[in-house]
């Protein structure tokens, strides 16, 4: 299945290769605590409406930041966090690059009914190699992919199963 815990040297293998092809990217957030994802929701609330702010911010408890498992990420000394950072080359070098190193551009532009969330260019999650190749080459957002490989999971996990039932 996808990775269950981020691989740091993934992200050193992939901010090393940014860097190795003159891409200046930065990490604006990383792990977030609880208190500091209910702080990121209630001020957008607050400025934007319960609309926007349910598009933009995951609500405290249900966060790949708090998981662990997602980063923000901006061109260095620009930390725009707008989706005009997929049009700076670092938007686009994550766009194209983050698979090799096992990151997914999680909100994807033209994707937001499925995702739920509008197009954050700068958010990346970790799924491992293996997965962020497949969904980066199926050109569909993660919910599409689990969703028609959930199947095959259960099935493998059957021919598993070779308990006797009382
Ligand atoms: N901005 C993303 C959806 C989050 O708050 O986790
Ligand atoms: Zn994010």
């Amino acid at each position: 299945g996808l990775a269950a815990a981020l691989d740091e040297r993934d992200v050193e293998e992939m901010f090393a290769a940014a860097k190795a092809e003159k891409v200046a990217l930065s990490t604006v957030s990383g792990y977030r605590s609880y208190t500091k994802q209910e702080t990121i929701y209630s001020r957008k609330q607050k400025t934007a409406g319960q609309d926007t702010a349910d598009s933009l911010v995951a609500l405290p408890g249900s966060s790949e930041h708090q998981m662990g498992m997602a980063m923000d990420v901006a061109q260095r000394s620009s930390s725009q966090l707008n989706s005009g950072f997929g049009k700076t080359k670092a938007g686009k070098w994550i766009s194209e690059n983050a698979w090799r190193f096992g990151f997914i551009v999680r909100y994807p532009e033209g994707k937001e009914q499925i995702t739920g969330y509008a197009y954050e260019p700068w958010h990346v999650r970790y799924v491992g190699k293996a997965y962020a190749k497949a969904i980066f080459e199926s050109g569909e957002p993660m919910e599409i992919y689990v969703s028609s490989h959930r199947l095959a999971v259960y099935e493998f996990l059957i021919k598993q199963t070779n308990e006797v039932l009382p």
